[in-house]
């Protein structure tokens, strides 16, 4: 597609930490528009999971790139397969999103995922969650929001959404862990978690998903009003 017109696709972009309601909320404001949606998180969970499956080390960052160069990658129906199976439930087991954060580290890595995440930008629009939507991948982005919540908060959705779905979980640990991921997410030398220049904040802390999922909308309205061109 030509630059121009690609330039004419809007995109929001909303980054934020692990575990902060980034991914519901953005679906959500994606269904709400009809726009498409990019999940970027999930492309560095894959390849942290088709590693692990082909016993390439997560520190070797030449065969890490390699695999996310090839990754067999589809998206169809809240479906994510990997060749031809079905992986949606495994990316998001706690080795992957420790691996994930690990591979996300290498800028190799990021490099060989940028024209992936770029061809999700198609009529009439895209909602893309992640790390560096903002500052990287879509710089020039329409809308950008940077959603966050207090770590305690996010460690209670993520044991409630556990427990929800069956799985034994102890809050102290995952408490911990979003520290960590935290930690790493922010402290790295490439494309490190941070509020991109001209980017929203929103705390949701004491807000519940709905109340996100407006708050977006709200913003992007104010983002289309000022883009629209004035009558003369
Ligand atoms: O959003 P998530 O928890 O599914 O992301 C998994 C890991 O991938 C996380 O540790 C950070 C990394 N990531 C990234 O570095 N850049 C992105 N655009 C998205 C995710």
């Amino acid at each position: 597609m030509a630059e121009e017109a690609e330039n004419s696709i809007p995109v929001i972009a909303i980054d934020g930490p692990s575990a902060s309601g980034k991914g519901t909320v953005a679906l959500l404001v994606a269904k709400k528009l009809g726009f498409h949606y990019l999940d970027s998180g999930s492309l560095y969970r894959l390849v942290a999971l088709a590693a692990m499956r082909s016993e390439v080390d997560l520190d070797d960052e030449k065969a890490l790139s390699g695999i996310a160069a090839d990754l067999d990658v589809s998206f169809a129906d809240g479906e994510i397969r990997l060749g031809d199976r079905n992986v949606a439930d495994d990316i998001r087991a706690e080795a992957c999103s420790n691996g994930a954060s690990r591979v996300a580290a290498y800028p190799r890595v990021r490099g060989a995922l940028l024209d992936r995440q770029r061809a999700f930008r198609k009529r009439p629009g895209l909602v893309a969650d992640g790390r560096d939507m903002g500052s990287m991948v879509f710089p020039e982005a329409m809308l950008k929001v940077f959603l966050t919540a207090s770590p305690e908060v996010r460690a209670q959705r993520r044991y409630k959404q556990l427990m929800g779905k069956g799985i034994n979980a102890n809050i102290a640990t995952l408490l911990q862990d979003i520290r960590d991921r935290d930690a790493r997410d922010t402290n790295r030398s490439v494309a490190p978690l941070q509020l991109a220049a001209g980017a929203n904040l929103l705390d949701t802390t004491s807000l519940d998903i709905q109340q996100a999922v407006d708050s977006v909308l709200k913003l992007y309205a104010e983002a289309c009003a000022k883009s629209a061109p004035k009558p003369s």
